[in-house]
């Protein structure tokens, strides 16, 4: 049967027969949706954002302020699947993340940067005709020049997986992103030829958002969204990309001119990895859950109350894996122990680290003093032992920070943020609902 035919048939028994669960998330990552028989096997290569003009301690105290206001958003986001209700609160830059990479969208290609998001699942670039469009660094696409541009009718189920963002039939399906502080961008879903990497694939739902308001992009032309949902480039790649992908991110102190490769299917592979099981949340089903069970500080487990880091039936707290935010937050009942026993470690005076926008920093430089070593600890007792250069950042020559924060209890999960995740090769399995990681040199791969 032609996957046209199998993809009806089956949305005709999920229309007729209710009682058989069919969530788009599974029809999507059964059936991807391009024609090309062949297995897919990328590499792309991430470039951070560019600040080269900046110092460092310039480009950290942004990043940190950027991770800032990206726990607002993934707050935010948190609340509204809760409640239903989106609170405006601080401004958010709708691109928000840290690392970018190039993709080309329509026949003839048009490219343009988007961020790499963990934390999303659509992918979308601003689209012609622009009711109002940010300003953006490459041309903005005009799909009545591209071939293979088609709007999707309602009736195709990948518009069910736009969920609450889903806005209705003009006459085609349509989307709207909101984000906390009242900035959105609206559009019709399509499908289109990507060309990522060497490869083109065909027939990929993405976002074309004619109405863009708010704060825009400091980089880039939109964002590429890598959560767990059925829009998201792993899901819609899907079986022909094993439904996995794998990056290894390279140190925030290398150059800005390296960078960093992602992987989807068989070319994401890891060997020698420790792996880990996932956590699924049916309420915010876009999140990489880990399963953190605690925190050891020089061999000794971190006196961190039970509970503290379980996801809640009701979808608040857990912890999750994202590449956009730089630094770690931890939950304050967890985050306030281990900064004690960090600071009973270190026999120096912390000192006032405020400019970088970190708590818990020290006048001096690592080598002159003995860190302790950290370990986060999951389930199944798979241990990831962060480096030093993954829990303290040296930021000039005589201050060194710890580069995770706290955050309130309430409905935010804690996040593990892309320092703790840089030298290692990390990969996301859908299909297995594992997350693997391996110490590695990114710029070996
Ligand atoms: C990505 O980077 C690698 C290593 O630097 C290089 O060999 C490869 O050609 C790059 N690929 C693309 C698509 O730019």
């Amino acid at each position: 049967m032609e996957y046209s035919k199998l993809l009806g048939f089956v949305a005709l028994i999920c229309f007729t027969i209710p009682m058989i669960s069919c969530s788009s998330d599974r029809l999507f990552s059964a059936w991807p949706k391009f024609s090309s028989d062949e297995n897919i096997k990328l590499r792309v290569n991430l470039t951070r954002r560019s600040e080269s003009e900046l110092g460092f301690s310039d480009r950290l105290r942004l990043a940190v302020d950027r991770s800032k206001g990206r726990m607002k958003k993934i707050e935010a986001f948190t609340k509204q699947q809760i409640t239903g209700r989106l609170d405006a609160e601080t401004p958010v830059e709708v691109g928000d993340g840290e690392f970018l990479m190039s993709v080309g969208v329509g026949t003839p290609s048009v490219s343009f940067e988007a961020i790499v998001d963990t934390g999303s699942d659509l992918i979308w670039t601003q689209c012609k005709p622009c009711e109002d469009c940010f300003s953006q660094p490459t041309p903005i696409f005009d799909p009545s020049k591209s071939s293979t541009f088609s709007t999707i009718p309602c009736s195709d189920s990948i518009c069910d997986a736009l969920g609450s963002t889903q806005t209705g039939c003009d006459p085609d399906c349509t989307f709207m992103y909101q984000y906390g502080d009242g900035s959105f961008t609206s559009g019709d879903l399509a499908y289109e030829t990507l060309s990522i990497g060497s490869s083109k694939v065909k027939g990929i739902a993405f976002g074309c958002g004619h109405d863009n308001e708010g704060q825009g992009f400091s980089q880039g032309g939109g964002l590429v969204g890598l959560g767990r949902g059925g829009l998201s480039l792993v899901s819609q790649l899907g079986s022909k990309a094993e439904n996995m992908f794998s990056y290894c991110l390279l140190s925030i102190t290398d150059s800005s001119s390296q960078t960093s490769p992602l992987f989807f299917g068989e070319g994401a592979s890891l060997s020698g990895s420790k792996t880990m099981s996932l956590i699924k949340s049916s309420i915010i089903p876009t999140f990489w859950y880990i399963p953190i069970t605690g925190i050891t500080l020089n061999g000794k487990a971190v006196d961190i109350p039970p509970g503290t880091f379980d996801l809640q039936p009701d979808g608040s707290g857990g912890m999750i894996i994202d590449s956009g935010t730089t630094i770690t937050f931890l939950d304050d009942a967890a985050y306030s122990p281990m900064k004690d026993a960090i600071q009973s470690a270190i026999d120096l005076t912390p000192v006032d680290g405020s400019s970088t926008g970190l708590d818990l920093c020290y006048g001096t430089s690592s080598s002159e003093v003995t860190l302790p070593s950290l370990v986060f600890n999951f389930k199944g007792g798979v241990d990831y032992e962060l480096p030093l250069d993954n829990v303290f950042i040296q930021i000039s020559e005589n201050l060194l920070c710890l580069a995770m924060l706290g955050e309130p209890s309430g409905n935010l999960p804690s996040i593990f943020g892309n320092i703790q995740q840089q030298n290692f090769h990390i990969l996301y399995n859908n299909a297995k609902n594992t997350l693997s990681f391996k110490p590695t040199k990114c710029d070996s791969l």
